[in-house]
């Protein structure tokens, strides 16, 4: 299914409403993701929180670029080569996605609608499909 306009609206609204509490997401969203796949942790090497302020700008960049798949695609393409350096796999994909929508839910209690939650699963099979065609195997 393509992402409809209605629901890049929503991810881009949800996702500022989650950003004065960015830090505390992306600690959500690590230590989600850690539990989901522990042999995951010896990917990240540098300072997770540093780590964390760089996913959640990246999402940001990613969300507002939803606009505008023209300049977005090659920003994708080149973070899918940088995380095949990182020694990431196209599987890791699913553990990540997941965690991510257990921060948004967190981040969002009520907010974090039905609507809201199947517009980020779309955007996110979106951005990683678009990294996984281009690097993944
Ligand atoms: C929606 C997809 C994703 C986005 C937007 C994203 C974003 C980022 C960003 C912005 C960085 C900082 C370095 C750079 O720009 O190259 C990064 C690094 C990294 N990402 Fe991702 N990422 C995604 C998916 C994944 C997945 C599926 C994994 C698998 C575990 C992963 C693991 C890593 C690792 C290991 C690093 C390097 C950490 C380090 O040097 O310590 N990412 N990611």
């Amino acid at each position: 299914m393509p992402v409809t306009q209605r629901q890049i609206t929503l991810v881009q609204t949800s996702f500022a409403k989650v950003e004065p509490i960015a830090e505390q997401a992306a600690d959500i969203f690590y230590t989600k993701l850690f539990e989901y796949d522990p042999k995951l942790k010896p990917l990240f090497k540098s300072d997770i929180k540093a780590q964390g302020r760089k996913l959640m700008a990246t999402l940001k960049v990613a969300t507002a670029g939803l606009n505008d798949l023209n300049t977005l695609v090659p920003v994708l393409h080149q973070l899918a080569e940088r995380h095949v350096n990182y020694g990431v796999k196209a599987a890791d994909f699913t553990p990540v996605g997941n965690a991510l929508l257990y921060a948004l839910h967190q981040g969002l209690g009520d907010k974090f609608t039905d609507e809201v939650r199947q517009a980020w699963v779309e955007v996110f099979r979106l951005v990683a499909t678009t990294m996984k065609d281009h690097s993944f195997s």
